[in-house]
């Protein structure tokens, strides 16, 4: 009887999702912690903040031998992590610079307050010529994720793969990553539960969570209806068919962030073979004779080596993988001589960052009632339910794939749709973007209060690229990003962003937008006030003003052939000259995808992981 009684209330409870008012509290005084927290908080402009030597002289303390060590365990080290010490062969030693995720960080819709916490590497780009010109110092704020899983504890979430083309276009010059071969890979790692979904694109058995987006407003539903009216189709982006409209399908379970640490460290818990270490910075790649054999690192404020038998695979993201490689000798011969770094492998390290650039300043009134969507309590209750604003990143709900007056296979631009009450905003504005004050006055003066709707287009195969260079020999120094957008000769990425701006604008014509009202209300950005509001002078001025890189860092340690000149890395992810070392991570992406990264790194490291197990024979 007792039995029974306790089956039946615990389905009660399973049904409900009954959320107590302590636990609703409990996540309030996070929140407000974090945010005194955050009001403190000071960019780091280096890593001493975390890292220092109590003696700089002392040798290496020697710290063992492995057969593999991974330097970084973001979204792709996280997958190495897991698959390199399945069955017990590899002794495998991970070194993460960061620490441990949170319940923090957990809820989606904390994701731009994240900018402001230890958990981001703090970098930033030197001041801009041709965009980022309206944010703090004319400088893109460019968070990096710093933990175990890397920027997936920080992200955004949105879960796309990319074209076919663009796997085409990879694969035609690196065998192996076309298409075919590696729609199996983001298979692998994919569990997912979608509405709509293409069969035979989707897997389900995976480690990772994809799902809808838990948040669908009626401004989610205008945003269909208009793609809709405007004759575009709805489908699963991520299937068959890439060009049309999408609820967004993200990195989630039940509306709680999926991290990488999630979905394939936290089942590795108590492997032998694997060791782990956070809070330690890998500072140099050990190699002799062409050879990688080890690593040097710092923890607690001393030096140490650890070596492997194996590989070293680096797996640190594409700021700092580029990075630790220049540091080790591997990057542009006259770079490195400049710095007084021995050149031991003459490489295109660096050279070529690809990003996506985002115009995201493009918010739109409406006559939704924001009603009791302000009460902080309400929502994180909903959050705890699975449902709520805060299962959303900065309300961002759906998606589009367009290519303006061009009919292409291969989209040209993305739109991010995100809808919210204008002061759910903020944080992504001035702590994430770090937009001026009275840029975002100007932007958002008459629609305090309101329900809006933003749309946020980037362009997915720009021109431009910028570069990742060494400030310094000290692997204590951040390295110097240079996001350089709008830098292409011919300006063609200022025309199509002017394009793109067109588009969203005709967007909000539609029926289904004019149904709730929806009107440009900002003011002229300061900068831009002489020209006359709203014309396409103003755009282009505007468009300088406001264009950020959305922080898909790719190609700077790009994959190529022997023989390509821009290539760091071949169809193995080893590099090229030096055995025995790899490079698994965004970095290795040879150009700018129709997708966001995290996806596309799973793939890369599920790939690199049976290619790793092939050559030592444990698959
Ligand atoms: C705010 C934000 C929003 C984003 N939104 C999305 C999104 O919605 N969808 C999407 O797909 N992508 C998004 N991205 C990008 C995406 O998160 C990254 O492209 C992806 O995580 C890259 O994976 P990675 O393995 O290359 O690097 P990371 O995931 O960044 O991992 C690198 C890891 O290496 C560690 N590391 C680096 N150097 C060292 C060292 N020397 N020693 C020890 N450890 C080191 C780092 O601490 C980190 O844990 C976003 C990024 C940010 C910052
Ligand atoms: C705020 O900072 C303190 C001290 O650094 C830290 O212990 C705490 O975890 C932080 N709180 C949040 C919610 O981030
Ligand atoms: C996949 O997700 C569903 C829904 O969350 C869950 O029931 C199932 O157990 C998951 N499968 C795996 C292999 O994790
Ligand atoms: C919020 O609004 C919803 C529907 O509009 C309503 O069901 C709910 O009771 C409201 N919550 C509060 C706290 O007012
Ligand atoms: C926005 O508000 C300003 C006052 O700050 C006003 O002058 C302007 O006309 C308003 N713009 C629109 C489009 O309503």
């Amino acid at each position: 009887m007792k039995i029974i009684f306790c089956f039946l209330l615990l389905a009660v409870f399973a049904q409900a999702k009954d959320v107590s008012e302590e636990t609703v509290q409990y996540y309030l005084k996070l929140l407000q912690d974090f945010m005194i927290n955050s009001t403190k908080y000071e960019y780091p402009t280096d890593n001493r903040r975390f890292f220092q030597l109590i003696n700089e002289e002392a040798e290496p303390i020697y710290h063992g031998h492995y057969d593999f060590i991974i330097v970084g365990a973001g979204a792709g080290g996280s997958v190495l992590t897991n698959r390199l010490t399945k069955t017990g062969k590899f002794k495998v030693l991970v070194i993460e610079a960061g620490g441990r995720e949170d319940d923090f960080t957990d809820v989606p819709g904390f994701a731009a307050f994240l900018a402001r916490s230890d958990f981001n590497w703090g970098y930033k780009t030197i001041p801009q010529k041709k965009c980022c010109l309206g944010f703090k110092n004319k400088q893109c704020n460019y968070p990096r994720g710093r933990a175990v899983g890397g920027s997936t504890v920080i992200n955004f979430m949105m879960y796309v793969r990319g074209n076919k083309k663009d796997f085409e276009k990879w694969g035609s010059e690196n065998p192996g990553w076309d298409y075919k071969s590696v729609l199996p890979y983001f298979k692998k790692s994919e569990n997912s539960s979608l509405r709509q979904e293409d069969s035979g694109y989707h897997g389900h058995y995976g480690p990772l969570s994809v799902e809808d987006c838990r948040h669908y407003p009626d401004a989610t539903r205008m945003f269909l209806e208009a793609a809709e009216q405007r004759g575009r189709k709805i489908l699963d982006y991520n299937g068959k068919d890439q060009y049309g409209y999408s609820t967004l399908q993200i990195m989630t379970k039940e509306g709680t962030r999926y991290s990488a640490s999630k979905a394939f460290v936290e089942s590795t818990t108590g492997r032998k073979n694997l060791e782990l270490l956070d809070h330690a910075l890998g500072t140099k790649i050990l190699i002799k004779n062409r050879e990688a054999y080890g690593v040097e690192f710092i923890r607690n404020g001393k030096k140490f080596k650890a070596t492997a038998s194996k590989e070293v695979i680096i797996s640190g993201g594409s700021i700092n993988s580029p990075q630790i490689l220049m540091l080790s000798g591997i990057g542009p011969k006259e770079h490195l001589e400049e710095l007084g770094i021995p050149v031991v492998q003459k490489l295109p390290v660096g050279n070529t960052l690809r990003d996506h650039q985002v115009y995201p300043a493009l918010i739109f009134s409406t006559n939704i009632s924001p009603s009791n969507e302000t009460s902080i309590e309400e929502q994180i209750r909903l959050y705890l339910q699975g449902s709520g604003v805060l299962t959303s990143a900065a309300g961002i709900t759906g998606l589009g794939f367009e290519s303006p007056k061009l009919k292409s296979k291969n989209p040209h631009f993305e739109v991010p749709f995100a809808s919210l009450v204008l002061e759910q905003a903020t944080q992504l504005y001035l702590d994430l973007l770090e937009m001026t004050e009275e840029n975002w006055q100007a932007l958002s003066n008459n629609l305090s209060g309101k329900y809006v709707w933003m749309a946020m287009p980037f362009l997915l195969h720009p021109k431009s690229k910028g570069t990742i260079k060494l400030k310094t020999k000290d692997p204590l120094d951040f390295p110097i990003l240079d996001s350089n957008l709008y830098s292409d000769e011919n300006g063609d990425d200022m025309k199509e962003m002017l394009a793109v701006i067109e588009d969203v604008f005709e967007m909000s014509k539609t029926p289904a937008f004019q149904k709730i009202d929806s009107k440009y209300l900002s003011d002229p950005l300061p900068a831009c006030k002489n020209y006359k509001h709203l014309s396409s002078d103003y755009w282009r001025c505007a468009v300088e003003q406001a264009t950020y890189p959305i922080l898909h860092a790719v190609s700077t340690c790009a994959m190529g052939p022997k023989d390509d000149e821009n290539a760091v890395v071949d169809n193995k992810l080893k590099v090229h000259g030096i055995d025995r070392l790899r490079v698994v991570d965004a970095s290795v992406i040879p150009f700018s995808l129709a997708g966001h990264p995290t996806a596309v790194v799973y793939m890369i490291a599920e790939k690199a992981a049976d290619l790793i197990r092939k050559q030592y024979k444990d698959l």
